[in-house]
């Protein structure tokens, strides 16, 4: 959309969206990590600022520039993504939940520098499981009314996998991407089929990731429960 037509029906509205991929440390050099860009987060945050939006981006890990206008809360673990999700999603309409979590920590964290020990194999790395911030949000709802987005990366059956993970986290929409070659990660461009709690099925073709993040707006703003100021 030109600057001209870019609608201002997020004006009013505080949305709150994570973005990146979460860093479990190991030990003060060392952590468990993931291949997310935060491409696809920053588009939904500069989508959503140029519809109006007051906007507030936790970023974990994420190289790329703050847009402008837009709150960055940077983060770096998984813990440290929801304690900021949760503060800023106190007071917002919506959470877009953009950021690859990682599902488990280390159990240990070793504040020293791990050594190698003569010529021994390690020992393995016990993990544990991370707070899952979408599934607590949408089941929570810090305010009322709030709309909830996830996001699922899926292979072979991608639309059932994609139509459980909604039911089991709750959310209101659930934008899923099937994985593999060059899509996704780190990619400019993405398609995708965005789920509705209520059954609804939204495809979104091939390209950019302000096209998928502008759908995701558009069947946000849908759902708000009462018309923005
Ligand atoms: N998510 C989250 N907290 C976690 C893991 C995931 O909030 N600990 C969010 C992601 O940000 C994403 C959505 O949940 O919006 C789906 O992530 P995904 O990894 O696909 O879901 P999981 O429940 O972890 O399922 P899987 O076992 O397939 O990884
Ligand atoms: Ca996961």
């Amino acid at each position: 959309r030109g600057s001209a037509e870019v609608p201002a029906d997020l004006a009013g509205r505080h949305v709150v969206i994570s973005a990146g991929g979460t860093r479990e440390p190991l030990d003060p050099v060392r952590f468990l990590g993931n291949r997310s860009s935060g491409k696809q987060g920053y588009a939904l945050a500069r989508t959503a600022a140029a519809r109006g939006a007051r906007v507030t981006l936790v970023a974990a890990n994420s190289a790329l520039a703050a847009p402008g206008g837009v709150d960055v809360v940077p983060v770096e673990t998984a813990v440290q993504l929801r304690e900021a999700v949760l503060k800023a999603a106190s007071d917002a309409d919506a959470v877009v939940m953009a950021a690859a979590v990682a599902d488990f920590r280390p159990a240990v964290y070793a504040p020293g520098k791990i050594k190698k020990h003569g010529t021994a194999d390690p020992e393995p790395v016990a993990l544990v499981r991370n707070p899952d911030i979408l599934a607590e949000l949408a089941t929570d709802r810090p305010r009322a009314g709030q709309i909830v987005v996830g996001f699922a990366a899926e292979t072979d059956d991608v639309l059932a996998n994609g139509r459980a993970k909604l039911a089991r986290k709750r959310c209101d929409l659930l934008v899923v991407n099937e994985v593999g070659t060059d899509k996704t990660f780190g990619a400019e461009e993405n398609e995708a089929v965005v789920l509705g709690a209520d059954g609804s099925e939204t495809s979104v073709p091939y390209g950019p990731k302000e096209a998928l993040s502008d759908t995701v707006w558009d069947l946000v703003a849908l759902r708000f429960p009462d018309p923005g100021a």
